[in-house]
C-alpha cells in the first residue's frame, strides 16, 4: 500500500478559510499528488481531485454522504432525510422522483418560460441600475414557486422568501451568527412548506397535473412503498426552491463573462443561439460555486494502491478538478469553444457532480440550470443590457464567491468601448 502524503501543518482549517476554492489544489500541487491527508476542525480528512476520485464519489457505492458535512452545512443545504442522505435502493427510488420532476424537456421548458416572464415583468419600465444577484434571486424564487405549483394564496411575501433562500446559500461557508440566522430562516421556510403539504393532502388546495408539488406531496412512493412524511416532503420541496433561487449566482457569473468578453455579447445579439450552450457551460466550469463535496468510506477499500478505511472522511475538489490543466488545457482562459455539456455525464466537467444523475448523487438540476442560463444570455443580449462594472474581481478566498463590487445592470443599451474589446478573453474569474 502507498502512504498518502500529509500536509506539514497539523490542522488546515485556517488555511481553508484563507484560501477558499484553491485550498485543495494548491496542496496537491505542492505535494505533487492528487490525494493528501490533513485535519479540518481537528478531524482527519483525505482531500482528492481528478477523474478517478470523482468516480469513487459518484459510482460504485463505496462511499456515503451520511456524516460527511458539518451539521450546520448539512442543515442549511440538503438537510437530513433528504435524497442526498440516502444510499442504495432508497436513494435510487427518491432520486427517480427528482429526475421525473426536473429532467424532462417539458418541465425544463416550463421553468425557463416562467423565468423569462418574471424577468420581463420585473424589469418592465426599470430605468435605474439594480443589483443583479438580488433581482435574479427574486425572479427565480417567483418562477420556482410557480413552477413547483405552490398556489399564490399560500405565498404571502415572495420577497421575504427570496431573502431567506439566499441566506441559506450565503451562510453555508462559515459557522457563526450568520449561519444561525440562516438556520432560523430555514426552519420557518420548512414550516411553511409543511403547511403547504398538509393543505394539499387534506384537499384544501389542489396541485396541477405533473407539478412537482403533486409528485412530491401526493404520488411519490419511497422504496418502502410509503409516501414521504410531511416533514420530508417539505425538505424535498425546499431542495427544489433553494437551488433554483441559487442559480442567481451563476446568472451573475454569466453577466460577468459577457461583460468581459463583449465579442460573445455581439455574437449572441446577431443570433448564434447554437453556441449558447458552450458559453454557459464554460461559465459553469470556470467560475467558482460549489468548492468541494464530502463523503465517508463505507468499507475498507484499496483505492489506487491507497488504503481507505471504513468511516474515513473524504473531500472531492470540484473546483480544482474543473481547473486541472491536465483535463482542461489553459484552465484559467474563458473558452466557450471547449463545447462542454452536462449531457456527457462524465467525471471531469463536474461543477454539479459527476456521472449519471439517475444512479449517483450528481445534481438533477443541471438541465434546468443550463436552460435558465441560456435564457439569461438572451435576456442580457437582446436587447443589450449594460453590466457594471465590467471588470469586477472574484476573490477565491470567500465561499461562496461573488464579484467585488457586486454586478449591477442598467436597462440602457450597452455601449461597448474599444478598450474592452482589446482585453484578452481570459474569463476574468479571478
Ligand atoms: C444553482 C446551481 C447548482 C449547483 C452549484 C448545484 C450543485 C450540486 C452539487 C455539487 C451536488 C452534488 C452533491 C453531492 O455529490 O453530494 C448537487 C446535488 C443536488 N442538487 Fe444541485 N446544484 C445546483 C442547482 C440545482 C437545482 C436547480 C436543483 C433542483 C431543481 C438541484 C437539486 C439538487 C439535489 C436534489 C441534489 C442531491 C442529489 C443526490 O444526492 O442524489 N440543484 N447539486
Amino acid at each position: 500500500m502507498n502512504a498518502i502524503p500529509r500536509t506539514s501543518s497539523l490542522d488546515s482549517t485556517l488555511a481553508l478559510h484563507r484560501e477558499g476554492y484553491s485550498f485543495i489544489s494548491k496542496r496537491c500541487d505542492e505535494l505533487g499528488t492528487d490525494i493528501f491527508r490533513t485535519r479540518l476542525m481537528l478531524h482527519p480528512v483525505i482531500c482528492m481531485r481528478g477523474e478517478d476520485a470523482t468516480r469513487l464519489f459518484y459510482e460504485g457505492g463505496d462511499v456515503t454522504r451520511v456524516g460527511a458535512m458539518p451539521s450546520f452545512v448539512l442543515r442549511l443545504l440538503q438537510d437530513k432525510d433528504s435524497v442526498q442522505q440516502l444510499d442504495g435502493e432508497a436513494h435510487r427510488r427518491r432520486k427517480a422522483m427528482f429526475v421525473e420532476v426536473t429532467m424532462t424537456e417539458t418541465s425544463v421548458a416550463a421553468m425557463a418560460k416562467r423565468f423569462r416572464q418574471h424577468w420581463l415583468d420585473h424589469f418592465k419600465g426599470q430605468e435605474e441600475d439594480c443589483d443583479l444577484r438580488e433581482a435574479a434571486n427574486l425572479i427565480l424564487t417567483r418562477a420556482a414557486a410557480d413552477w413547483i405549483g405552490i398556489p399564490p394564496l399560500l405565498r404571502d411575501d415572495d420577497g421575504k422568501l427570496a431573502h431567506r433562500l439566499a441566506r441559506m446559500i450565503d451562510s453555508a461557508g462559515v459557522p457563526g451568527p450568520a449561519a444561525w440566522l440562516a438556520l432560523l430562516s430555514r426552519r420557518s421556510v420548512e414550516r411553511w412548506l409543511r403547511e403547504v403539504v398538509v393543505a394539499l393532502r387534506e384537499g384544501s388546495i389542489e396541485a396541477g397535473e405533473g407539478s412537482a408539488l403533486k409528485t412530491i406531496g401526493l404520488t411519490h412512493r419511497d422504496a418502502d412503498g410509503r409516501p414521504l412524511s410531511h416533514e420530508t416532503a417539505a425538505v424535498e420541496l425546499l431542495n427544489l426552491l433553494r437551488p433554483i433561487a441559487a442559480i442567481s449566482r451563476w446568472i451573475v457569473f454569466v453577466a460577468h463573462a459577457l461583460a468581459r468578453n463583449p465579442q460573445w455579447q455581439e455574437r449572441f445579439q446577431r443570433g448564434h443561439d447554437d453556441e449558447m450552450e458552450g458559453f454557459v457551460e464554460e461559465v459553469r466550469r470556470l467560475y467558482p460555486f460549489f468548492p468541494f463535496v464530502g463523503a465517508r468510506v463505507t468499507r475498507d477499500i484499496d483505492w489506487r494502491g491507497h488504503m481507505l478505511r471504513q468511516g474515513q472522511w473524504l473531500l472531492l475538489d470540484l473546483y480544482g478538478t474543473t481547473h486541472d490543466p491536465r483535463l482542461f488545457p489553459a484552465p484559467e482562459k474563458f473558452s466557450a469553444e471547449r463545447k462542454l455539456t452536462w449531457r456527457d455525464a462524465d467525471f471531469r466537467f463536474i461543477p454539479q457532480g459527476g456521472g449519471r444523475p439517475e444512479t449517483g448523487h450528481r445534481c438533477p438540476g443541471e438541465m434546468i440550470t443550463s436552460e435558465i442560463l441560456k435564457e439569461t444570455v438572451k435576456l442580457l443580449c437582446r436587447p443589450p443590457v449594460e453590466i457594471i462594472p465590467w471588470d469586477a474581481a472574484i476573490p477565491l478566498g470567500a465561499i461562496p464567491a461573488s464579484p467585488v463590487p457586486p454586478l449591477r445592470i442598467a436597462r440602457r443599451a450597452a455601449a461597448v468601448d474599444g478598450d474592452r474589446r482589446a482585453m484578452p478573453t481570459n474569463g476574468g474569474a479571478k
